[in-house]
């Protein structure tokens, strides 16, 4: 033992010489240490191991790629006699390697946490010529744990997993296997290890401490994030270890991807997404028509807000449209008049159009399976962009983007503006829904920003036509379980090891709508959606320089104190009009009015009050967002409340009531803004001020008038002559 000790530490030291004689820190002898892993395929479990690999400049040989696997179906990454075997020929090229250090760990489900110089300082403080990784469970023969050692503190049961030792020794421990490809290797060294002779004549030991090896099975708690400079590593809280090998055995994939989010520089607070700029497709060169053919698949699945918008969206992305074909599924009979609209256009651009109507009643996810298996039947379809209505990708580089990162599956990340929901989940709960994952938050919120393995996407995401032909070959794969399709989608996807399901947040994409409480009974639905999705509603709404009227570049002053601004869209105007005129009661204008508290009005309009659509809690909150502040803006030093009990659109018609005679408002200020044109939709019209003999005479659709309302602007509505003329106002403050 002595002996043992005495060489080993002049191994050590001859190590650290080497590093220190290469010049750089951290640089060891690569002869000296071999990572020996096993992978039949190159899955996105291996590559992320190899990642690891080389950012610690690990020495690395990987047995049995390309090979078929004959391990049993152990899910192609644990157990498996196969990988001992490889090892077994591997390790007689090295037999009589006295200097050097192998360590054996799987691939798929591994991380490196650290570099070589620590792995081999804490393998020789072992004293041991071969150490395994250890767990908490017994396995696969439960009935072996009696044999075990005993121990007071730590993990008492092998893990085949990880284990590193001097090579004559790994040499000599897999001569003894002699079994079939589909034994089980675990089972094999847990024989020898709980063999006290065997375990002694090898020199072998168990890491109880997760001193060098971190399995997660029944650890998931002990192990948290340890972030360093410009490094991320896993620290046991348990043991208080460092350990340099992180292994996601079992059903700790999930946490493994977690960490692997991180570890060793994938994402640190000082040095930000390290491995963002590596493996990148570059589009940049490549000519438009040899850029990836994407099918693009539409999904309206449900009556969905400013459906229009979504649709002209599509038409202004940074990408050929000769290189895009659409596949939409429409199942709202609602939405039918929205597609018509657009048809012609979409048409023109796409290189090829395919609808599938509410007529067909396909579910949900039969019309996924459908769009999706288009382009897994065509060898041509290098892309499969998946996009719900709900999402307003804004980014019009957004394909190009998610192609350029070169993943098997991703999505971009959306989710509502100020809200925590997204169309990604960070973590599962048992049952397989929502758990809320410890960064969650710093990832919707854009705090960390990068490339995300996760658990679950939804709503829109990138999938590879190669990945669909090769792996994700099942047709319905939106269809299988009893749970809803994105689900269903997720978990097949999570349940093949060669797949990630991924989410950048590295630019801003766009934002997810509100679709809960869309009433599509309305013949203008979006009009009542300022609360719920407040962002396409001053999209479509709100005059395109509005912004400008708060910074006064923008007001004209007619008459004095009288303020003149741009407010609304003509969609704003003509869809409040067309709703009016849907209601169809108007007042008739007479004295007498039931809609008013004292059932009287002085001064009567032919009109219809908002309160009569349901339309006035939205339009308090216009008020409130959007006329509020240019009253404070234009009246300095008074404060408005924005509250107004009387909001309506009156109507002007030569044969029934063309004007209106000389009058107060019963409001600190009003709001009158013009719904149609002057000109085109009627002649005449016009607001008076009697005090100032100063008329507005050509009023601007969509342009305000804001006037003090119970002194000083005594004012006349001026004869419409020809057509109807429709105004909107607001008595506010009264
Ligand atoms: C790996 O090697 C490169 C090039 O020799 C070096 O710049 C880098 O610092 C090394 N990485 C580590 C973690 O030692
Ligand atoms: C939906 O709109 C209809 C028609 O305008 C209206 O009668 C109904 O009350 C609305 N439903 C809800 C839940 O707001
Ligand atoms: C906004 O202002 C610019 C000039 O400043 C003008 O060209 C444009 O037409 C205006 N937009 C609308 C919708 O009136």
């Amino acid at each position: 033992m002595e002996g043992r000790r005495a060489a080993a530490a002049a191994f050590l030291a001859a190590l650290v010489l080497g590093a220190a004689a290469s010049g750089e820190q951290g640089a060891v002898n690569a002869d000296n240490l071999l990572v020996i892993t096993a992978a039949t395929e190159e899955t996105e479990g291996y590559e992320r191991f190899l990642r690891t690999v080389r950012y610690f400049n690990y020495t690395v040989q990987t047995l049995g790629l390309g090979e078929e696997w004959r391990g049993g179906d152990v899910a192609r990454t644990v157990g498996g006699g196969q990988k001992v075997r490889w090892l077994k020929e591997e390790m007689a090229k090295h037999a009589a390697r006295e200097d050097l250090v192998v360590m054996f760990v799987d691939s798929y489900d591994v991380l490196l946490a650290s570099g070589p110089v620590e792995l081999l300082q804490k393998f020789m403080a072992f004293g041991s010529r071969i150490v395994f990784s250890a767990e908490g469970f017994c396995w696969p023969e439960w009935g072996l744990a009696e044999r075990y050692p005993p121990v007071s503190s730590g993990k008492r049961f092998l893990n085949s997993g990880g284990f590193i030792g001097f090579a004559p020794a790994v040499h000599r421990l897999v001569q003894l296997w002699k079994y079939k490809d589909d034994d089980d290797d675990q089972l094999f060294y847990t024989r020898i290890f709980l063999d006290p002779g065997l375990r002694e004549k090898f020199g072998l030991a168990l890491d109880h401490k997760s001193k060098i090896f971190q399995n997660l099975n029944g650890a998931i708690d002990e192990v948290v994030l340890k972030f360093e400079q410009n490094r991320a590593r896993a620290r046991n809280v348990a043991y208080d270890t460092l350990p340099v090998v992180i292994h996601g055995n079992g059903p700790t994939k999930l946490q493994l991807n977690y960490l692997g989010n991180y570890i060793p520089n994938a994402w640190t607070y000082e040095g930000g997404c390290g491995g963002c700029g590596q493996g990148l497709l570059d589009l940049a060169g490549t000519p438009e028509e040899e850029l990836p053919q994407v099918l693009v698949g539409v999904f309206i699945e449900q009556p969905t807000p400013f459906l229009p918008q979504f649709l002209q969206r599509l038409l202004g992305w940074d990408y050929p449209y000769s290189r895009l074909h659409l596949f939409i599924h429409n199942r709202e009979v609602f939405h039918e008049r929205h597609v018509q609209e657009s048809w012609e256009r979409l048409r023109g651009a796409f290189a090829s159009l395919k609808l599938v109507g509410p007529e067909e009643e396909l579910s949900q996810g039969e019309a996924r399976d459908m769009a999706m298996d288009i382009c897994r039947q065509d060898p041509a379809c290098d892309y499969y962009l998946s996009l719900d209505t709900d999402v307003a990708l804004t980014n019009p580089r957004t394909l190009r983007a998610l192609i350029g990162q070169n993943r098997k599956i991703i999505a971009p990340m959306v989710s509502r503006p100020g809200k925590l929901w997204s169309n990604f989940w960070g973590a599962l709960s048992p049952e397989g829904y929502y758990a809320r994952a410890e960064d969650y938050v710093e990832l919707v919120q854009g705090k960390r920003v990068g490339v995300w393995n996760v658990p679950y996407i939804s709503q829109v995401y990138l999938v590879r036509g190669k990945t669909l032909r090769s792996e994700l070959h099942d047709r319905s794969i939106f269809t299988l379980a009893e749970t809803d399709p994105d689900m269903a989608f997720c978990k097949n996807v999570r349940e093949r090891q060669g797949i990630f399901l991924h989410i950048t947040n590295l630019e801003e994409f766009g934002r997810l709508l509100a679709t809960a409480g869309y009433n599509t009974s309305r013949l203008h639905p979006d009009l009542w959606q300022i609360t719920e999705n407040p962002l396409d509603w001053e999209e479509k709404y709100i005059h395109e320089n509005y912004s400008r009227v708060l910074d006064e570049e923008m007001v004209e002053q007619p008459c004095p104190d009288v303020y003149w601004f741009p407010v609304f869209t003509e969609a704003a105007c003509d869809e409040l009009v067309g709703e009016v005129e849907h209601f169809g009661v108007w007042s008739g204008g007479s004295h007498k009015d039931a809609r008013l508290a004292g059932g009287y009005e002085n001064v009567p309009t032919d009109d219809v009050h908002l309160t009569q659509l349901g339309l006035e809690g939205a339009w308090l909150r216009f008020l409130a967002n959007y006329v509020g502040p240019v009253a404070e803006r234009l009246y300095p030093g008074y404060y408005t409340k924005a509250r107004a009990l009387l909001n309506f659109v009156v109507r002007y018609r030569p044969e029934q009531q063309p004007a209106l005679r000389p009058h107060h408002d019963s409001s600190t200020f009003t709001i009158n803004i013009a719904l149609n044109s002057k000109g085109t939709d009627y002649e005449g019209g016009g607001c008076r001020f009697l005090r100032y003999d100063c008329a507005v005479e050509a009023p601007r659709k969509g342009w305000s008038l804001m006037h003090p309302g119970r002194l000083t602007h005594f004012h006349e509505g001026l004869p419409t002559t020809r057509g109807t003329r429709y105004i909107m106002v607001s008595f506010v403050d009264p």
